[in-house]
């Protein structure tokens, strides 16, 4: 077993890494269990495909699951309302612990629910797919989308514990198991070459479904985040600004398919990412070797590298309005996550727009 504590003072908890570890969940969530019972938020695919195991796991703890439908759609304001309904029908108090047990969907709404209801109520992380177990369970952002964009409304909540079961992501599909790579790769780039160096060697046992290769993984990329999380929770010293590399040019794309399934949000970082280190390289902060590096890496696990490979035909102009909307951006200029070389990545936070847009312009 791995255990990765994220030291937040009197919000600090742990994250434990283990092979199996759903089917020993009862031991561990027993302090959580108010009168022997756990209410557990999950959506439609995970239940089916994860469900039983956690349920046995759990043991002598009865569960209520509350099942939301898969997808982006759900981090609504209706679904929202209906669960913390439902919840507070299932007698849930401030004193009680929610279970959200699912992707980064799952935990970014049941986070969300956590935190408002009764004012805030305790939660407990179970992430079943990669990027929600080396990313969005850890570090206490939750959200839902609004009109006016992505993860506009939400709040700070940590959780009380994180339970990673690597075997939970035999049944995910491969198309999202590569996206969560993307986000692995990303802590390689921000500030580990000896990762980066790892993942060159290991990526496609751990893609092949490789247990240790995934567990390792998995334990690198949530210290990684803890140790950036427990420097800067609320993203106001910069630092967890890091964790956006790739993240401005991707978000432009994704707001150019509306967020649909043409482009998954992992599928859009590893565009962003490759994008990020092209520009770094014409701006002769890193050389283009390892602007090259980067993208062979992506392109050979099978991630798109170009807008071409996403089959996307959109003009620098309309990115770069994207991007304007984006929140990541002071006075007109963007902020950009750049790098002088792999594992040596900066906030940049006064790039010209017009620079961008040449950039993608020669380049999209
Ligand atoms: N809070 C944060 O810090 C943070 C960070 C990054 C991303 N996010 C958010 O995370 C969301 C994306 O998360 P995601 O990629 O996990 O998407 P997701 O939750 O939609 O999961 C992807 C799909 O895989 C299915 N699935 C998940 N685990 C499975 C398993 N073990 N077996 C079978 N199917 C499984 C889900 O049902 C879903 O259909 C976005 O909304 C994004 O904004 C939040
Ligand atoms: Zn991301």
């Amino acid at each position: 077993m791995t255990r990765i504590p994220v030291a937040l003072g009197e919000r600090s908890y742990d994250i434990l890494i283990e092979q199996d570890l759903l089917s020993r969940a009862g031991e561990h969530l027993l302090p959580y269990a108010r009168g022997n019972r756990l209410v557990v938020v999950t959506d439609e695919h995970v239940w089916a495909a994860q469900g039983e195991r956690l349920r046995t796991g759990l043991g002598a703890i009865a569960v209520e699951p509350i099942l939301v439908a898969p997808g982006e759609a759900s981090k609504s304001w209706p679904v929202l309302a209906e669960l913390c309904d439902r919840l507070l029908a299932l007698g849930v108090e401030r004193r009680d612990h929610i279970v959200a047990f699912g992707g980064g969907v799952v935990g970014d709404l049941a986070g969300f629910a956590a935190a408002i209801l009764n004012r805030g109520c305790g939660l407990v992380q179970i992430p079943t797919s990669l990027l929600a177990q080396v990313d969005s369970s850890v570090g206490g952002k939750t959200a839902i989308n609004v009109a006016a964009g992505k993860n506009l409304v939400g709040a700070f909540h940590q959780p009380a514990l994180v339970l990673v079961d690597p075997n939970g992501l035999d049944t995910l599909d491969r198309r999202q198991l590569l996206a969560g790579y993307a986000e692995v790769v990303k802590y390689a780039l921000i500030d580990d070459l000896q990762f980066f160096e790892w993942l060159d060697a290991n990526g496609p046992r751990l893609l092949a479904g490789d247990a240790d290769a995934r567990a390792h993984a998995i334990a690198t990329c949530v210290a990684a985040k803890a140790r950036i999380v427990s420097a800067d929770e609320r993203e106001t010293t910069g630092q967890r600004a890091l964790l956006n590399l790739g993240h401005s040019f991707g978000h432009a794309l994704e707001a150019e398919v509306g967020y649909s399934d043409r482009l998954l949000h992992g599928e859009a970082v590893a565009i962003g990412m490759t994008l990020a280190f092209a520009f770094s390289a014409e701006r002769g902060l890193c050389t283009p070797e390892d602007a090259a590096r980067v993208r062979d890496h992506l392109a050979r696990a099978g991630l798109p590298v170009s807008l071409r490979d996403a089959r996307l035909d959109a003009p620098a102009s309309r990115l770069i309005s994207h991007m304007m909307l984006d929140k990541k951006k002071r006075e007109g200029r963007l902020t950009l996550i750049l790098a002088s070389g792999i594992g040596r990545a900066f906030v940049e936070s006064s790039v010209e727009p017009a620079e961008v847009e040449a950039f993608l312009a020669r380049f999209t």
